[in-house]
């Protein structure tokens, strides 16, 4: 990638073609001191109340910066690293961290170990570079004091507080609103797929875990996902074409949200999975759409709830797991509370947390 200049235009050559970066665009990015706050990096003007055409005077290039005159008076220097990675158009921190597919064969899973300033170290970079690797991970000897999960979330970011409060515990408990909430075996699952936006993290923290049972399950959506595209496609085009209603219900609030069971981005990659089995209605469709699509779902079922996908372990006091709820399903295997006691609280933190904490980690160690 390479700044050019022609005859006071300036053109931007990707290699493969040349096109003349338009001069409003580097009048946007003037950064001197009376235009950019230097602190918050906000501009100190409004380019959108600005009219008149803007036109280059004078360019050149010059050590690294392309220093431009314009008709209004205003010269700037850009430095012109920046304004490549600004041509890539992409978030060059979080998606340059591939997602690596795993199923039950994964092993040797990296767990970190909390310890004192955890949230501002090193380890903390590789611990988020690893949750966007897999798609979880577990932290061990967190403190189980106080609600210690809600300082560990807002140490990373801002708790996302919802109908169940600012965190969760999950115990067994009479008349539930939630099946969580029971001794019951809980099949693969996101949470919360009836909210709008669904919750980005669950953080699920072991306080007491004295049962045989009780193990945690986790399954990587995106493998299946990925394996699904490619053994049966017409599965999985129903799936992330028809929307389905998730609702939940209690006494205070009925939340109600639509979307398809794998959920793609703007360029037909995978974005999220939702998948509540016990929280799903498919609209009124033609008939042969329906069962096309409820044999979809039957094998989509299939995949999440083999022992192939799955991996199965037991969360011991102090252990954190930190799971991306649009990509990972979670559930438990069933246990007995007359063998003894099973706690976990959970809570939630959006994506712009791990994000938000993982580019300033990297800045930070200029990594
Ligand atoms: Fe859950």
């Amino acid at each position: 990638m390479k700044i050019e200049l022609n005859e006071n235009k300036v053109f931007f050559n990707n290699g493969e073609s040349v096109q003349e970066i338009h001069p409003f665009w580097l009048r946007e990015r003037v950064d001197g001191d009376e235009f950019l706050d230097k602190g918050t990096q906000q501009r100190l003007f409004d380019p959108s109340t600005m009219n008149g055409e803007i036109i280059i005077k004078k360019a050149q290039i010059k050590n690294g910066f392309l220093e431009v005159d314009f008709n209004d008076g205003v010269n700037s220097k850009l430095d012109i690293t920046k304004l490549e990675t600004e041509f890539s158009n992409k978030d060059t921190v979080i998606k340059s961290i591939p997602k690596k597919k795993w199923d039950s064969t994964l092993k040797n899973i990296k767990n970190f170990e909390y310890k004192e300033g955890f949230f501002e170290s090193k380890e903390m970079y590789d611990l988020l570079v690893s949750f966007y690797e897999f798609g979880f991970v577990v932290i061990k000897n967190v403190p189980t004091e106080n609600n210690y999960i809600v300082k560990f979330a807002n140490s990373i970011g801002s708790v996302r507080r919802t109908n169940f409060g600012e965190h969760f515990n999950v115990k067994s408990k009479s008349n539930p609103n939630d099946l969580a909430y029971t001794t019951l075996h809980l099949s693969p699952h996101t949470d919360n797929p009836y909210r709008n936006p669904v919750p980005c993290i669950q953080l699920l923290h072991c306080i007491e875990n004295e049962v045989k049972g009780g193990f945690s399950t986790l399954v990587d959506g995106y493998t299946v996902t990925e394996n699904l595209k490619k053994d049966n496609p017409e599965f999985y085009k129903i799936l992330s074409e028809v929307k389905v209603r998730f609702k939940f219900t209690d006494r205070s609030v009925m939340l109600e949200d639509w979307s398809e069971l794998i959920h793609l981005d703007d360029n037909k990659e995978f974005k999220q999975v939702r998948f509540s089995p016990r929280l799903d209605y498919v609209p009124v469709l033609e008939k042969n759409k329906l069962d096309l699509y409820y044999k979809a779902r039957k094998k989509l079922s299939d995949l999440y709830n083999s022992e192939k996908n799955r991996i199965e372990f037991k969360l011991t006091p102090k252990d954190l797991m930190m799971m991306d709820n649009y990509r990972v399903l979670h559930g438990r295997t069933k246990f007995d509370p007359k063998e003894g006691k099973r706690f976990l609280q959970g809570c939630y933190i959006d994506f712009d947390s791990t994000e938000g904490k993982l580019r300033h980690l990297k800045r930070k160690f200029k990594l």
